[in-house]
């Protein structure tokens, strides 16, 4: 299926609305999950909440929600921690990704990173217990073990050694190196795209899917996920710091490996299109229920921040 198939449909959604509905509710669980831990060290939990409930986008979480009432029709208990989860390891990601021995960024989200506004070991310890609550909340929260360990089991896996944290290591070795488009491909694939295909897996496991739903819903999560990462590649060379709410122009500064710095603007964008096609195949099955995401799909190629 070419892009502009089924384009009226898609084109009639209120995109932003919807978004911003699944955000405030995302918002609200994580909330509850944040406060409802009540021995949580005061500072720690500011530190948290700093950057847990700061304006971020929230579209892996509401694609947990997207693909889960797809699915069943609704978002019960299962689905809402699910995305909460998946935002809160996205956010410990975040934290993690400014520290000075990372990518050293002192903005975030339009506002000072976590070890700006608190101190480098307080981010830390903020992003480690946002990573851990996210699997205690899976564990502790959703409706049956059984779901419990699947979910548990899939966003470990993507977010673990072997996935998000293997690419953010491979982006770090990557520095100042000649990549190929291989590698540079599977860096992105592993330390964003996984997380993608982890929140799209993460709403059909809680929407009651199949082994095969699953898959096909995976790989279009990857797939977008890779589209999102080769997006904020060229948002870094042609948006501005106010426009992002982080420190543009940085990837080339620090010598990192980039779809714009290695193939240019313009096959980049090519890359990202034909990418978005196959993850439209991925979802051809799902029919006009699959919109939505086929909406995200588009809105992700063209976003603007
Ligand atoms: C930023 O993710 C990190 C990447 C994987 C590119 P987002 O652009 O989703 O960040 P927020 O959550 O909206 O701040
Ligand atoms: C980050 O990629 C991916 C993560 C796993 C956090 P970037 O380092 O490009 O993300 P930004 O540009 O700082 O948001
Ligand atoms: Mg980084
Ligand atoms: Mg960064
Ligand atoms: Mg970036």
């Amino acid at each position: 299926m070419g892009l502009s198939a089924g384009q009226q449909s898609i084109d009639e959604i209120d995109f932003k609305a919807q978004l911003s509905r699944e955000a405030a509710e995302t918002d609200r669980v994580m909330g509850e999950l944040l406060h409802s831990r009540s021995h949580i060290p005061d500072r720690l939990k500011e530190a948290m909440g700093y950057m847990l409930l700061s304006p971020g986008k929230r579209i892996r979480a509401a694609m947990v929600r997207w693909v889960c009432r797809m699915l069943s029709g609704h978002i019960g208990r299962d689905g809402q921690i699910a995305a909460a989860a998946v935002e809160m390891v996205h956010t410990y990601s975040l934290i993690h990704d400014d520290l000075p021995a990372m990518d050293n960024d002192d903005l975030r989200r339009g506002q000072p990173s976590c070890h700006k506004q608190f101190n480098e070991a307080t981010a830390i310890l903020a992003g480690d217990a946002l990573l851990t609550l996210a699997f205690e909340a899976l564990a502790a929260e959703t409706t049956n073990p059984q779901t419990a360990v699947q979910m548990i089991r899939m966003l470990a896996r993507a977010a673990g050694p072997e996935g998000m944290i293997a690419g953010q290591m491979a982006d770090l070795e990557g520095e100042k190196t000649n990549g190929t488009l291989e590698q540079l491909r599977s860096i992105h694939i592993s330390k964003t795209g996984r997380m993608f295909a982890a929140a799209a897996g993460l709403g059909a496991i809680a929407g009651g899917a199949g082994e095969d739903q699953i898959d096909l819903l995976a790989d279009f999560g990857l797939k977008i996920g890779l589209v999102f990462q080769i997006a904020d590649d060229l948002l870094d060379i042609l948006a501005s710091s106010e426009q992002l709410g982080k420190t543009a122009g940085k990837d080339s500064r620090q010598g990192k490996l980039t779809y714009p710095s290695l193939v240019g603007v313009q096959r980049a964008r090519q890359i990202a299109e034909d990418l978005t096609a196959e993850a439209l195949e991925a979802i051809a099955p799902f029919g006009p229920q699959a919109d939505i995401l086929r909406r995200l799909a588009v809105e992700l190629l063209k976003r603007k921040k």
